[in-house]
């Protein structure tokens, strides 16, 4: 069979990337132009910067892509977008470029959605076997599905509030660490020991999570602390803080590892960069005698090599998307 080439375009938050990727596995090229200094210095993204950013990133880009990759756009066999869920203003700016090329190119126009592009980003360096669990943890969302086949979804449970990477991000704040919280958290985390009695999420006869109640008796630990002029252990916290929450999904991973009998995991977004999370998923695999699949670092969080990945299957389906293609800030996977 012929190879297919697939140049992929992300831009839902804080990341301009695209990355050229070979029958949904090789990763020719790829780059990633990130905002995050930028917007540390307002402590989380925003949103109008995010694209205006992006629109200045965008065509330099693409060329540095093409140069990497030594081809042309002629070369291509379709472009693949990320068109939900994300930021809109952002979306957008990637969708409009993704459509000016598949016109001028007369190639095909794939849409993806970002949170499968994060399931799929496991597919680059292993193969994804089916039937899987997904873990999907990024800062946007929480949740736990079966994979039955390609793009065949079944939901088990998802987060009734805050998403994890979030609970991580605002854990940052309240504690003075910098944006993107989650790596910073994780580092301090290194130094402290689990002492802080938090709230446990108890949710067991449920696949479903919930964070923020974890969140509020943090914040609500800090600010007592300050009033009464007392100091807070911040390692401490950050330990804490992160063993209840990484717990919480090794405990609803295990009751689907023995509900589903199913004995393989993948883990998508962000926080499947945290190496505590993939220590403890480690062991619970190990116990299960399951297969656990993490993406690499540097496909863990946003990139546009993940969206080429998922784009593959729907090229292979021609499930190709029209110019009607808008952005969308919701976006399931079902
Ligand atoms: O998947 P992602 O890059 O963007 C979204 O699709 O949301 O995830 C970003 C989230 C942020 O909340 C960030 O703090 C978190 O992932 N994150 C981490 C780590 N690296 C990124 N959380 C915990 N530990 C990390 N090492
Ligand atoms: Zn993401």
């Amino acid at each position: 069979m012929k190879d297919v080439y697939i140049l992929a375009i992300e831009s839902s938050c804080d990341e301009t990337s695209m990355a050229i990727v070979k029958n949904g596995k090789d990763v020719v090229s790829l780059t990633i132009a990130t905002q995050m200094d930028t917007h540390a210095l307002y402590g989380g993204v925003v949103p109008e910067i995010a694209s205006r950013m992006h629109t200045e990133a965008i065509t330099l880009v693409l060329e540095e892509t093409l140069k990497k990759a030594n081809m042309k756009m002629e070369d291509m066999d379709a472009i693949a977008v990320t068109c939900k869920p994300g930021l809109t203003g952002s979306l957008i700016v990637g969708i409009e470029c993704a459509k000016t090329l598949a016109l001028i190119y007369n190639k095909p126009l794939i849409g993806v959605n970002h949170l499968i592009g994060h399931i799929y980003a496991n597919n680059i360096d292993d193969k994804m076997e089916f039937p899987m669990l997904a873990l999907i943890v990024s800062g946007g969302h929480t949740e736990l599905v079966i994979m039955e086949d390609d793009y065949k979804f079944k939901r088990l449970g998802e987060t009734l509030d805050d998403a994890i990477g979030e609970a991580y991000d605002k854990v940052a704040r309240v504690i003075g660490l910098k944006y993107p919280g989650g790596p910073n958290v994780e580092k301090l985390a290194l130094e402290g020991n689990d002492t802080y009695n938090l709230p446990k999420p108890v949710m067991d006869d449920t696949y479903n999570f919930s964070y923020s109640g974890l969140k509020s008796a943090i914040i609500n630990l800090v600010h007592n602390a300050e009033q009464r002029g007392e100091e807070v252990r911040r390692t401490d916290l950050a330990k804490s803080f992160q063993v209840v929450a990484i717990d919480e999904l090794v405990r609803k991973v295990e009751k689907a590892f023995r509900e589903t009998g199913i004995k393989r995991l993948v883990v998508a977004g962000g926080v499947s960069a945290n190496k505590y999370l993939k220590e403890e998923m480690q062991k619970l695999c190990s116990k299960y005698e399951a297969k656990l699949l993490i993406p690499k670092l540097l496909y863990c969080t946003d990139n546009a090599a993940m969206i080429g990945a998922a784009a593959y299957p729907l090229y292979l389906k021609k499930e190709f998307s029209d110019y009607s293609l808008n952005a969308s800030s919701e976006g399931d996977l079902l």
